[in-house]
């Protein structure tokens, strides 16, 4: 297959195209990516000798762009680029509806030109919302999202099920539980307790850290996606999950004990307005139409990533130079100063 992949200097998109390379070696992939804050060319380091790999710098909301680039000829695109942090949505949504929602209608409208035969819509378990206690999510539960970034995935996964509807748009929709593994941003929850606890830096655990993920090896997701680029079915959904599901304060007291660091870097900071208590979904329709089945346990994944980022520690610092650490005092510094002034005069958290 020839494929365009968008948002592949990202951290699942980068390992995507590694995994294809791997897997698949008839297959050539041009990686269009815009290199914002997250996008990094480090980490496809491992193939840009490759001849069968192409980079390209592009935004998917560029039309005109899209078009040239299209315009070399694909069987398929596999769609990840995507505004992704929940927390800079909270404090900004605005990237996110230009990228997520204007930037997929861009792409899909320029694919269909070009008349692609397959296209991948990577979207979230964010989209349903959060689940109650004992329930799970399937394709067909309604979408319920709560944060911005969360609403913009919903509104490009909605807008791919209308382009189905009304053009036969050949699309594929995939929602899947957090990732974890190498090259993710030390803005995400695991490499977040890694790098700080690396560092002996305090790690904020937001609320009571009681709040559940079902977390899955980005490998178990590129093979998911992969699986179904291949062999889907156009309009259809297919739902990738784990069924690890730890609360936070768990996971980063387990990360802790295997990086020997001290509990007492875990701290509790004010809560993320509008926080999800638990995502869990029903996978059974990608297990027996796809045949895909997740094969990497939690305790190996982590110790993997732990190992990682720990032989790993410039590429932290890499990403971590380009203005993440604005962002982060920005982000932790004035949520923490405001909380103490609050407790300082008796106010509620
Ligand atoms: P990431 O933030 O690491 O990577 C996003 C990539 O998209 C970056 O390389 C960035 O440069 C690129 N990008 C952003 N805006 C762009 C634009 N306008 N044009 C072209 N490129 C652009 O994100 P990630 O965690 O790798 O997530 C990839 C996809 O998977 C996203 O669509 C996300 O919603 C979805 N997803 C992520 C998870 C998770 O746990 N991380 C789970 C389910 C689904
Ligand atoms: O579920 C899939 C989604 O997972 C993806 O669609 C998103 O792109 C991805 O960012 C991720 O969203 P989350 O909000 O679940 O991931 P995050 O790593 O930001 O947070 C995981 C949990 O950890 C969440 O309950 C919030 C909590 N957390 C996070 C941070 C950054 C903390 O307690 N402290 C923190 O500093």
């Amino acid at each position: 297959m020839k494929l365009l992949v968008t948002g592949g200097a990202g951290f699942i998109g980068s390992n995507f195209i590694c995994y294809i390379l791997a897997r698949h070696r008839g297959d050539s992939i041009v990686n269009l990516d815009k290199l914002t804050y997250s996008g990094n060319l480090r980490n496809l380091r491992g193939v840009e000798g490759d001849r069968r790999y192409k980079f390209v710098r592009g935004d998917i909301a560029d039309g005109r762009r899209v078009r040239k680039v299209l315009s070399a000829g694909f069987d398929a695109i596999v769609h990840f680029a995507a505004e992704t942090h929940v927390d800079r949505s909270i404090l900004d949504g605005s990237a996110f509806v230009q990228t997520n929602v204007q930037g997929t209608e861009c792409l899909m409208t320029a694919a269909q030109e070009a008349r692609i035969k397959r296209f991948v819509l990577v979207s979230t378990d964010e989209v349903y919302g959060s689940a109650q206690p004992g329930e799970k999510f399937t394709e067909e539960s309604p979408l319920a999202p709560n944060s911005p970034y969360a609403a913009s995935k919903a509104a490009a996964d909605l807008l791919a099920r209308a382009h189905f509807r009304t053009f036969r748009f050949p699309v594929i929709i995939t929602r899947c539980t957090n990732n974890y593994g190498p090259f993710q941003y030390p803005e995400k929850f695991i490499p977040l307790v890694l790098s700080r606890a690396a560092g002996g830096q305090s790690i904020p655990v937001y609320g009571g850290g009681m709040q559940v993920r079902d977390w899955i090896w980005v490998e178990d997701h590129c093979a998911g996606v992969d699986a179904a680029l291949r062999k889907g079915r156009e309009g259809e959904t297919y739902n990738f999950g784990a069924g690890n599901e730890w609360p936070n304060l768990e996971i980063a007291r387990y990360i802790l004990r295997l990086l020997n660091k001290p509990q007492s870097l875990l701290t509790f900071v004010r809560d993320r307005p509008g926080h999800d208590r638990r995502y869990a979904l029903h996978c059974e329709k990608s297990q027996g139409e796809l045949g895909w089945a997740p094969r990497t346990s939690l305790e190996e994944g982590l110790k993997q990533t732990v190992e990682w980022y720990t032989s790993n520690a410039d590429w932290v610092r890499h990403v971590e130079s380009r203005g993440y650490r604005a962002y982060y005092r920005k982000h932790y510094e004035r949520r923490e100063a405001t909380l103490a002034k609050a407790l300082a005069h008796g106010g509620r958290k």
